[in-house]
Formats: C-alpha cells, sequence, structure tokens
C-alpha cells in the first residue's frame, strides 16, 4: 500500500460493489491512468458504487518519456579583452514520466530551463549529468533509434528551407527519413489537410506567416509517423481561430495514440490540453500535477479583482486586514488604473469589508471571479521570488 501516495500518474479505484442480498460485499480494486478517471462517473451513473477510495500509483510501468535527474549547465565566454568563462545552469535535476498516450505541459517563465530540457530530451542536446528514456530507450546510448521514435517542433522558423516551398521542404525531409516515395506521396497531403495548409504547399515558405510557419512544422514532426512528439510553444504567433485549430490537431493526435511533451506560455492551453502539468522554475520542477489539483493547491478558491484610485490605495489595503491570515492581498501598481488582487476563501467577507468604498472615488470597478491555472502559476511564481 506504500505506493499508493507517489506520482499522480495513475489512479487506483477501489469500491466496493453491494450485491443484491446486501450481505456480501466485494471489494474491486482498478487500476487506470488519471486521464481516464471519469469512468468513475460512468459506474457512479449506473449505480454501482457504494463506496469509492481514490490512491495514487508509484512508478509508471511502461512509460513513453522518462527523465531522471536531468542536469545542463552551459559554459559560455565573456568579455572581449579579458576572456572568462561563464557557466549557466539551465537544467538542475529535472525528473519525470510521461505515460504513454499521455499529454504533458512543461510550463515556466523565460528562461526557465524548458527547451534545454526537451531538447536533451530529443537527443538534440547532452545532459551534463542525469538520464532520459523515450520509450525505453536511452537518449545517450540509443541515439539513432530514440530518433526513429520522436518528432519534434520548435517555435520559429528555424529547421525549415524558406527558398523551398512546404512540399519541397516536407519532401526533402521525408528522404531525410528514408521514406519510401510511395508513402510521401501519399502522407504530405495527409499532414498539410491535417495542420490546415492545404492549397498552400506550393507556395515558398518565406511567404508563409509565422502561424502557417509553426502548422508547416508540425507537419514536418509528423513525417514519419513518431509514436512520442515534442511541441516547443506550438501556438506562439498563432491567432486565436488558428490556435484553436491547432488544439484540436493536437487533440486529434492524442487520440491517435500519440505521446506528446508541450511547452506553452498559454495557461488556458494547458488547462484544455495536458493531463498533467510541470511548472518549472530557475531549471527546476516546482510542482507537477494535473491542471484541477494544481488549482485545489493553492489556498482559497475565488479571486476578487477591484480597479482601484491610487490615492485610496493605502486605505483598501488597511480595510482588508480584517480577512483572515490565509487571504492573500496584492496591488498591482502596473496596472492602469491599479488593480487589488483578493485570493481568498471568504469572498463575502471581502465585500461585506469593501462595501462603505463602493463608490467612483476610491473603486471604480470590481470582478468576482473563481481561480484559473493562471492565478495558480502566478501565485507559484510570485512565491518563488519572495
Ligand atoms: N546555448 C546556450 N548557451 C548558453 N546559455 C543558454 C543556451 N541555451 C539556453 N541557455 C540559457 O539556459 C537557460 C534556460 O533557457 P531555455 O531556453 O531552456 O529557457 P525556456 O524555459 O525555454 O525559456 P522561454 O520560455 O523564453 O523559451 C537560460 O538562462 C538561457 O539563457
Ligand atoms: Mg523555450
Amino acid at each position: 500500500m506504500k505506493s499508493l501516495h507517489t506520482d499522480s500518474s495513475h489512479v487506483f479505484l477501489f469500491f466496493i460493489k453491494r450485491k443484491e442480498s446486501a450481505v456480501k460485499l466485494r471489494l474491486s480494486v482498478l487500476c487506470v491512468p488519471i486521464s481516464n478517471t471519469q469512468i468513475l462517473s460512468t459506474y457512479d451513473r449506473l449505480g454501482h458504487l457504494d463506496f469509492v477510495a481514490l490512491g495514487r500509483r508509484g512508478e509508471m510501468e511502461n512509460p513513453a518519456i522518462q527523465a531522471c535527474s536531468l542536469n545542463k549547465v552551459f559554459k559560455t565566454k565573456i568579455g572581449l579583452w579579458k576572456i572568462k568563462s561563464k557557466s549557466t545552469t539551465a537544467v538542475e535535476d529535472i525528473s519525470f514520466e510521461v505515460e504513454r498516450g499521455e499529454l504533458f505541459g512543461l510550463l515556466g517563465p523565460n528562461g526557465a530551463g524548458k527547451t534545454t530540457t526537451v531538447k536533451m530530451l530529443t537527443t538534440l542536446l547532452l545532459p551534463t549529468r542525469g538520464t532520459a528514456k523515450i520509450l525505453g530507450l536511452d537518449v545517450i546510448e540509443q541515439t539513432a533509434e530514440v530518433r526513429k521514435h520522436i518528432g519534434f517542433a520548435f517555435s520559429g522558423s528555424r529547421g525549415l528551407y524558406n527558398r523551398l516551398t512546404a512540399i519541397q521542404n516536407l519532401n526533402y525531409f521525408a528522404e531525410l527519413y528514408a521514406l519510401e516515395p510511395k508513402v510521401t506521396k501519399k502522407r504530405i497531403p495527409e499532414l498539410l489537410e491535417l495542420v490546415g495548409l492545404n492549397g498552400r504547399g506550393d507556395d515558398r515558405v518565406e511567404t508563409y506567416s509565422s502561424g502557417m510557419v509553426q502548422r508547416l512544422h508540425l507537419a514536418r514532426a509528423l513525417l514519419h509517423e513518431p509514436e512520442v512528439l515534442f511541441l516547443d510553444e506550438p501556438t506562439v504567433g498563432i491567432d486565436p481561430v488558428g490556435s484553436r485549430e491547432l488544439r484540436q490537431t493536437i487533440k486529434n493526435l492524442i487520440s491517435l495514440k500519440k505521446t506528446i511533451l508541450l511547452t506553452t506560455h498559454y495557461m488556458a492551453e494547458a488547462e484544455e490540453l495536458c493531463n498533467r502539468i510541470a511548472i518549472v522554475n530557475h531549471g527546476k520542477i516546482v510542482v507537477m500535477d494535473t491542471p484541477a489539483s494544481l488549482k485545489k493547491r493553492v489556498s482559497g478558491d475565488s479571486v476578487i479583482e477591484a480597479e482601484v484610485q491610487s490615492a485610496k490605495a493605502p486605505i483598501l489595503l488597511d480595510t482588508l486586514r480584517g480577512l483572515d491570515g490565509r487571504s492573500m492581498v496584492k496591488l498591482d501598481h502596473s496596472a492602469e488604473p491599479e488593480k487589488l488582487c483578493i485570493r481568498t476563501a471568504e469572498p463575502e467577507k471581502v465585500l461585506e469589508l469593501l462595501s462603505p468604498f463602493l463608490n467612483p472615488d476610491y473603486i471604480l470597478g470590481m470582478e468576482v471571479r473563481h481561480q484559473t491555472l493562471e492565478d495558480v502559476y502566478i501565485t507559484i511564481i510570485q512565491g518563488e521570488k519572495e
């Protein structure tokens, strides 16, 4: 039973099924990936459940991605006359596992170490220390084998030939992957359709918008039908409609049983797509869990944002001292007008305390909402700064 409290990738469902006589009870145990816990509600609807307990299992049996104490230290030279060497620890002791068919997200501020981690997992960078395996294959010892099973797409136009058309690019990479010409001929139109570039295959990449370049990157990554995909900021620079379509494409890939690791700065995207998320800061994983569990972790369950007159902000801050110790009150000076952000489990009390000030001399506007993943992210990253 000791393995019940570790990793959050699988859950055990214990349930007691009542036989008609009500005397005979049968204990059943089911082990399912966390992404499939909706079966719980199905059982519930059928009225079969008398008792349910959830437990978590330790190691995954056969993970698609395993990162074990990955470290990366970059050594660079600085200075013109007096050249010194500088070390940057980009990744420090990062460990995680991604289950087959899971969509796992890496979030974190600029420079946190996300791309460096992805580059080590995709055999593009050698770790300074630590190991990683893809489908059980070692990224250092079995590099060539690993590359057959992975696809990756990094943001930006690097990795594509701008003077060539999309189809010429895809043909070129298909040859590099040693795909049979017959297979290539069939797959390229399918992929252009999948990523929404139908009809643009004969245009040169230099005439593409940044969103179209991103889509072509994804098509290139899928050419050799890899089981594991690494997408570094796949929707960056794509308009809202386009990024919704691309998110749908990513969901379709999951239904095709691909395993995906993606990095993103868009919290709504992470919340919509990812089974689990790791938040990385200063090269380390700060938290790792499902989006729903992450939202429960941060104290308070409501967020109140009030636009305030700057001169009156100190009075309002003073008034809010009446809240319980778990509530968090922050004044955002950079917002115009200044914004009071209150994270609390007692929103009614906030409204009661602020009610004498609900006029434009003090408060210009107020909104009460539930916590989003973005609130959780900001709380965690700001907490790290303090
Ligand atoms: N080739 C390199 N040489 C030296 N330092 C590097 C190199 N690549 C990355 N770094 C440093 O490693 C750290 C992590 O960078 P990385 O690109 O992994 O961050 P990131 O989380 O992907 O950030 P972003 O969200 O901006 O893409 C940064 O401090 C960066 O300056
Ligand atoms: Mg990056």
